[in-house]
């Protein structure tokens, strides 16, 4: 075998990013930039984008699937991340970059910051740019306020607008069913109807530290008493039929019920796969559309190897 084999670059590389739910999203008053404060506790969960990055002369994206929604130019927010990450190392490089989604698109569990997340370290492993863990943090919080912690995974806290993330111990196997919406809410509307359903929003909101010692313990019961997301109400407001789906995951006997992020996924939480199974077969009886995810899971990882 001649050595040429061993130089050969890799021709490309594929990142997995795990979607995440907030088990905790304690919202404040409007910063003056326009962000909102948040206090929030993370848990990254098992659907995943995979995405496949490649070097080219120009900056591409493209879906493995094709998928309404997303859209495919320089506002892709994978494009974005391959630029804040060329410019940060000072280089011209471009990338095709191939996303295959298996996370809701505007579904509150950021897709879009998983693909960011992946396409930040694939490229860094594609090019060998050994950008540091604390470089990489920083340009992602640039891109997005979730992309931190698509790097991060497992279960963390999020503070400022959400971009500072520190990892706290989860102990738990939780069990979720995912309940998906054909159509998706967008974010920024959410947080503007925030605004009009909590005009009294504490401006510095608090973490739930009861949330997080129950993750410590590994106890899911005490978790999913603890869940909370202020972002329910307006994603409610918006979305009404929610209310049924609501209703649904309540009849199933799980132990919590949560809309995930800015919606309109929604979440029912079990404590193992036998019950999460079978309220997953009642919901597809019913009509749902809905998965099983469990969590805590990885953060970003290079799943190609060789
Ligand atoms: O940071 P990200 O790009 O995910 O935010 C999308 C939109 O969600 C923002 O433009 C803003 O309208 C809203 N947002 C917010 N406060 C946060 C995070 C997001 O108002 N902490």
């Amino acid at each position: 075998m001649s050595a040429a084999v061993f130089d050969d670059p890799e021709p490309s590389v594929t990142v997995r990013a795990p979607a995440k739910i907030n088990l905790q999203l304690a919202v404040g008053a409007p910063r003056p930039d326009g962000f909102h404060p948040l206090a929030t506790v993370y848990q990254a969960v098992a659907l995943y984008d995979d995405v496949t990055v490649s070097e080219a002369l120009d900056w591409s994206v493209r879906l493995a699937e094709p998928i309404p929604g997303v859209p495919l130019d320089e506002d892709n927010i994978a494009i974005r991340a391959g630029r804040a990450l060329t410019a940060h190392h000072g280089t011209e490089l471009a990338a095709e970059i191939v996303i295959a989604k298996g996370i809701p698109v505007a579904g509150g569990m950021a897709g879009g910051s998983a693909d960011a997340a992946a396409t930040l370290v694939a490229l860094d492993r594609l090019w060998d740019l050994e950008t540091s863990d604390e470089d990489l943090l920083a340009i992602a919080a640039t891109l997005g306020s979730d992309v931190p912690f698509a790097l991060l995974g497992g279960t963390a806290t999020g503070v400022g607008r959400g971009e500072v993330v520190t990892a706290v111990p989860d102990a738990t196997q939780c069990w979720w069913v995912a309940v998906f919406s054909h159509e998706g809410l967008a974010t920024p509307q959410v947080y503007r109807h925030f605004d009009v359903v909590a005009p009294d929003a504490d401006p510095a909101p608090t973490l739930d530290q009861e949330l997080i010692g129950a993750l410590a313990l590994g106890d899911v019961a005490a978790v999913a008493a603890h869940l909370g997301n202020d972002l329910a109400a307006p994603a409610l407001a918006l979305r009404p039929d929610l209310a049924a789906t609501e209703k649904a995951l309540r009849a199933t006997g799980a132990l919590g019920v949560l809309v995930s992020g800015s919606g309109p996924t929604m979440l029912a939480l079990f404590d193992n796969g036998f019950s999460a199974r079978g309220a997953l077969a009642e919901l597809q009886e019913q009509g749902y559309d809905c998965a099983i995810a469990t969590g805590p899971v990885a953060g970003a990882h290079q799943v190609t190897y060789g």
